[in-house]
């Protein structure tokens, strides 16, 4: 099968196909997934709470997200691979050329930011250089603190109003995905029609473009609390690869997520 690229993701949007992603950190998960069909891997800085039993993902640092993201890439033949850019990574312009480099020659295809607004310059620049961007709205871990814990986001009108114009934002500054994290489910299908580019859900409801999990929370075996948005689908198949799979069908016959997983 062909190597799947952001051109393959744009064009899943555009057919109404759902797109499935899931989060990687090692070469055997990662060629099980890759197998199993599954459209990217992210190797995310989530490795902070389920690798490394962190309470948050302020403690990753680039050397970290270097090393897991050498590990997916020597698992995977076709998925496409976007990696995190961890905590004050990309505190400035040249810290994120430098730092995004590092993971695209670690086996990245794609690097992921947090946050609107103020990364419109960064975007650009990575984006003129080769860089592709995947964007990060909604509940973005690393500011926790600001957010003063795990909380959903955009429940106001103007906090929403807000999301959907720096959804738009970082697709003009060159974005070519977005993830949404714990918003409400009429954002997460608002902000998805404000912009062309996929938009891929977590804890974001039904009518974003696609899905993203951490494999841990999939499969129930993470050390951290279950989030509502999850669902275990080991529990279903009893086989990993078979879990997955489960996964990917009931994200494209839009079983999941289901209103248990939702915030309205
Ligand atoms: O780090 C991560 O796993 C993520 C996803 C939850 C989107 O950023
Ligand atoms: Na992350």
């Amino acid at each position: 099968m062909k190597k799947i690229t952001t051109a393959t993701l744009r064009k899943m949007k555009q057919d109404g196909d759902k797109i499935s992603t899931i989060t990687a950190y090692d070469a055997s998960f990662a060629k099980i997934f890759d197998q199993a069909g599954i459209h990217a891997i992210l190797i995310g800085d989530s490795l902070g709470m389920v690798l490394q039993g962190q309470e948050d993902t302020l403690p990753v640092n680039i050397e970290h997200m270097v090393y897991h993201t050498q590990c997916v890439n020597r698992g995977v033949t076709k998925t496409l691979i976007i990696s995190d850019m961890p905590f004050m990574s990309y505190a400035t312009k040249e810290q994120a050329y430098s730092n995004a480099a590092k993971l695209m020659q670690a086996g990245a295809s794609m690097v992921k930011l947090e946050g609107g607004e103020w990364l419109v310059d960064t975007i650009k620049g990575l984006v003129e250089r080769g860089i592709p961007v995947c964007a990060h709205l909604g509940l973005t871990p690393q500011s926790v603190n600001v957010f003063g814990g795990f909380k959903v986001q955009g429940r106001e009108k103007s906090q929403a109003d807000e999301m959907i114009a720096h959804a738009r934002l970082l697709e003009e500054a060159g974005a070519q995905l977005l993830v949404l994290e714990c918003i409400p489910s009429k954002l997460g299908k608002a902000i998805s029609e404000a912009v062309s580019i996929p938009t891929i859900g977590i804890g974001a409801g039904k009518e974003t473009d696609g899905q993203i999990l951490v494999m841990h929370d999939a499969l129930g075996i993470s050390c951290s609390y279950m989030p509502k948005f999850s669902r275990n689908f080991l529990i279903d198949t009893g086989d990993i690869k078979k879990a997955v799979e489960l996964y990917i069908s009931e994200v494209s016959n839009g079983n999941f997520p289901g209103n248990e997983h939702i915030f309205n």
